[in-house]
């Protein structure tokens, strides 16, 4: 169904071939994939790129958020890190953004459930659903996190799932102080970033203030660095999953909130045997 809205989508806007072409002798699914990689050769002045991120193996909040850039006539899609962790579906999850082909930066998540180091300095229930996290994924899948990029520039603007100063630090930006450091390190005009799972809007101009993550216009003497909020475990008191689209011909950030089939999610955590507190937690954006 998600395929098939996205497939439409792009048929009319001319992303997709005509049917005489020898890509519709692929199935539906493997159309899609030729179709989701144009970033960043391809991508120019004309679009709007979804940009959703800390998804943590929501399966459930992932496909909604995908539903709903596709109703939004988002034509590309960029995926800041934090993939897996705390939630149960982080193979699925995997490998649906794979199949996409579409740029994707490493979250911390991501570099802990590739490796094998201890996990004890961590908080108690990161680290169990973490634990579990390694277990479910094959060596290949783990793999694939692994080799992923922290930074990456796409078109005109970069993506990091933390920030630019100290990408590997996984340092918390928490207020306008913390975002100082990383404008120093800066050279595009817009930089999206995740990890604390608040959307966030951090403007430079001389000095560094903050506007509220709702609609932003762009303005093109200035600097943004911003938050783009989680998908798959919002923190910010609203239980809805959380991305951002940017409208390139018009300037525009938009935050979008979507609401998708929670129960389901938190059933799963229960059934898989990971923390009752990660599926309370869900319910309380927090
Ligand atoms: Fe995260």
């Amino acid at each position: 169904m998600l395929t098939r809205r996205i497939c439409d989508q792009w048929r009319r806007n001319g992303r997709i071939p005509p049917e005489s072409s020898p890509g519709l002798n692929l199935s539906l699914d493997r159309l899609s994939t030729r179709f989701y990689c144009l970033l960043p050769a391809a991508a120019g002045n004309d679009m709007r790129i979804a940009l959703f991120g800390d998804i943590h193996a929501n399966l459930e909040a992932l496909n909604a958020v995908l539903e709903d850039a596709a109703s939004q006539d988002c034509t590309e899609w960029v995926c800041l890190g934090d993939i897996v962790g705390y939630n149960a579906n982080p193979g699925e999850c995997l490998d649906l953004i794979r199949e996409m082909e579409c740029p994707v930066v490493k979250g911390n998540h991501d570099e802990d459930a590739s490796g094998d180091h201890c996990l004890e300095t961590m908080n108690p229930t990161a680290a169990t659903a973490l634990e579990w996290t390694r277990e479910q994924l094959s060596d290949e899948q783990r793999e694939w996190l692994h080799t992923l990029r922290m930074v990456r520039q796409v078109s005109a603007f970069t993506v990091v799932h933390s920030t630019l100063d100290q990408p590997q630090a996984w340092n918390y930006v928490t207020n306008k102080f913390d975002a100082m450091s990383n404008f120093s390190y800066q050279f595009t005009h817009v930089c999206f970033h995740g990890h604390t799972h608040v959307p966030r809007v951090f403007v430079k101009e001389n000095r560094v203030g903050e506007v509220a993550a709702e609609l932003v216009e762009v303005e093109k003497d200035l600097k943004y660095f911003i938050n783009i909020g989680s998908v798959g475990q919002p923190r910010d008191g609203d239980p809805r999953a959380c991305y951002a689209i940017y409208d390139i011909p018009r300037n525009l950030i938009i935050f979008r909130r979507v609401d998708y089939d929670r129960k389901t999610t938190q059933q799963k955590i229960l059934d898989a045997g990971l923390p009752p507190n990660l599926a309370e937690r869900l319910a309380d954006g927090r």
